[in-house]
């Protein structure tokens, strides 16, 4: 990436949530039927951002407890905001270095976070650390090589006019087979991959730019350009977006996920 395309920022929890916690949670659905958690679980939610999937634990899981980790005191103030009902700690942290004792959790999981992380195999290590003999291990990330991000419509006409835009920094750990070498190389059991497909609708088009223009992978790009490009943008990107019979627009999106247990040592 070159010096001059802006970072992906995540300082606005509100505006996450209309940008991006409506699609973690269409993944996320899919996620929690396929591990098919047990009841009662002490729960890890690592990169938990606004607490987007951190909700669906509680909704869908039956936890004993949920703790949230992320970098942003954005994202953590606004997750410490949600109503959660059961005992839940959300702070502020990395997954590079997780600030809690071996052994801790019985389930730690990242949603849409892995490809964010710097070393991603170090980040699911710290995971694996924290997390019990017979814990679940688990994360989904948006296939961002083959095109599978919420935000391709808009990046392949920014790619048509040549303007480059920020991507996750390890995109490589949202292809399935490189969740898969990390899960088994730590040491997990009955590791398996899968990929979930995701559909979002829009009422019209200011409704879908008003949302993706000031999220936090858009906004920067967008800002520095010229209003005669953003209106060429949003025109090409008009043009383009599918529509239903009804005439909303239809967008869609495919993450991969990988799910596997901490052996006992
Ligand atoms: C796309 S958001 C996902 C948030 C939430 N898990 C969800 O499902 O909506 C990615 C999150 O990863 C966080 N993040 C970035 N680098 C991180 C790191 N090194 N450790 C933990 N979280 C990180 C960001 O702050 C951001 O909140």
């Amino acid at each position: 990436m070159t010096d001059n395309i802006p970072e992906i920022i995540f300082d606005d929890g509100e505006s996450y949530e209309r940008f991006m916690g409506v699609w973690s949670r269409k993944v996320g659905a899919q996620f929690i039927d396929w591990i098919k958690f047990s009841k009662s679980l002490n729960f890890l939610d690592v990169g938990c951002g606004n607490g987007a999937f951190s909700v669906q634990i509680d909704d869908l899981c039956n936890p004993s407890s949920i703790t949230g980790i992320d970098p942003s005191s954005a994202q953590i103030d606004y997750a410490s905001r949600r109503e959660i009902n059961v005992p839940s700690q959300f702070e502020v942290g990395d997954s590079m270095s997780l600030p809690f004792q071996d052994d801790k959790f019985d389930a730690s999981i990242m949603a849409l976070v892995i490809f964010f992380v710097p070393d991603p195999k170090k980040g699911v290590a710290e995971m694996l650390r924290v997390t019990k003999p017979g814990g679940t291990l688990a994360a989904y990330a948006w296939d961002v090589m083959s095109g599978g991000l919420p935000m391709e419509p808009m990046h392949k006409i920014l790619r048509e006019i040549g303007i480059e835009y920020p991507l996750p920094p390890s995109v490589h750990a949202s292809q399935k087979r490189n969740m898969k070498e990390i899960w088994t190389d730590l040491g997990m059991s009955g590791v398996e991959t899968t990929t979930f497909y995701v559909k979002r609708s829009f009422k019209n088009f200011d409704d879908y730019w008003n949302i993706y223009s000031v999220g936090p992978s858009m906004s920067g790009t967008l800002k520095a350009l010229s209003p005669e490009t953003v209106r060429e943008i949003k025109v090409k990107l008009n043009n383009t977006l599918e529509r239903d019979s009804d005439d909303n627009i239809i967008t869609y999106a495919f993450a991969n996920a990988v799910k596997g247990v901490k052996t006992e040592s």
